[in-house]
């Protein structure tokens, strides 16, 4: 221990080992640092064990020095000697290349003639990393003049379109992926012959002993009208799958049993059953749903305003009397 060189050998066994830690442990998107509280476990064992070894080799070779003659001893000495003079000699050299400042034993040479309270100045070279990094930017510079302003490329409004874009591209892929992640605020009409038919295996499955197979009405109400208790339309035909009706009248929330692309799904089916004729179909119960969104003339041309009223009333008799 005790020389650069160990610390240095020490720090990158330890880099490494991060390194292959992240690579091989499955983590999805975190660090494995983060998900798998073992892993600094495992940095630690192989932090010990790198110094184990570090001491070790040293003692080895403090054994092995005194087993040799005086002699042999002064040139192992004077080999070592040699060898730590040209350690990390190329980092050196290159270090001085790039800053080309003279050694502090030449400066004579450089120092300009004037003189502030003491103060003097060195006529120093500009360092070639500054001066290499300088003509680069000119060279950016000329490329992005001719490729941006003489070949107009493209605009930073046309790049900030074709960006967001592809983000949109990307949100749909994530959707298609992540149906999943459907609440009441997002859920849309799905119109997918496969979404329906998947709402209709569910529906089947689950509803049909309150709200019959046509979705005419028994327990639960007629599915088919125009008439809702809840509201209609998909947000809030989910809504009520998910959080259940109202307390003590049977509808429960599903949301513990179906997942939110199932509940999406089942909506959407039971949305198609709106305007079908089911074979029994219960009386209205609630009130005629209306669209916020709908064109206002379309309604009342579907429906008088007096009706509305009377249905209402009836309809609310009827929860009633239940
Ligand atoms: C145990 C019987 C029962 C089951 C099973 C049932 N429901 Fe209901 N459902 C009801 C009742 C009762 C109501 C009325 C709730 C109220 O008045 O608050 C209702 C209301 C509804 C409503 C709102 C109707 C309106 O007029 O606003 C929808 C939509 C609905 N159910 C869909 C479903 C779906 C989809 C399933 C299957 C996942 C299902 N229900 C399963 C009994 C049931």
């Amino acid at each position: 221990m005790r020389s650069t060189a160990s610390y240095i050998r020490v720090i990158s066994f330890l880099l490494i080992a991060y390194i292959l830690i992240e690579l091989t442990v499955e983590s999805g998107e975190q660090s494995a640092f983060l998900t798998e509280p073992l892993t600094w476990l495992a940095m630690g064992m192989i932090l010990l064990f790198a110094i184990a070894i570090e001491i070790s080799l040293e003692a080895f070779r403090s054994i092995l020095f005194r087993s040799l003659k005086p002699e042999a001893q002064e040139r192992y000495l004077l080999a070592e000697k040699t060898r730590k003079e040209k350690q990390f000699q190329w980092f050196r050299n290159i270090y001085l290349k790039l800053v080309d400042s003279k050694p502090v034993e030449q400066e004579d040479e450089i120092i300009l003639d004037h003189n502030y309270d003491g103060i003097k100045e060195l006529d120093n070279n500009l360092p070639p990393w500054w001066v290499y990094g300088f003509y680069v930017t000119i060279v950016f510079g000329v490329i992005y003049m001719i490729r941006f302003h003489i070949y107009n490329d493209y605009t930073q409004a046309e790049e900030y379109e074709t960006e967001v874009a592809e983000a949109l591209i990307a949100i749909e892929e994530y959707k298609k992926t992540a149906k999943d992640l459907v609440d009441v605020n997002t859920v849309t009409l799905l119109t997918d012959a496969a979404d329906i038919s998947a709402g209709k295996a569910v529906f089947n499955t689950n509803c049909v002993a309150c709200h019959k197979a046509d979705g005419g009405g028994g327990i639960g109400p007629n599915l088919t009208d125009q008439y809702w208790i809840l509201g209609g339309g998909i947000k809030n035909v989910f809504r009520t799958i998910s959080e259940g009706g109202r307390d003590g009248k049977g509808m429960v929330a599903w949301k513990q049993t179906l997942k939110p692309a199932e509940m999406a799904q089942v909506a959407s089916y039971v949305i198609t059953l709106v305007g079908t004729t089911p074979a029994e179909p219960k009386e209205p119960q609630g009130e005629i749903w209306v669209d916020p969104d709908a064109p206002k003339e379309e309604l009342q041309n579907e429906v008088p305003t007096e009706e509305i009223q009377e249905t209402v009333s009836d309809s609310t008799a009827v929860v009633v009397n239940e």
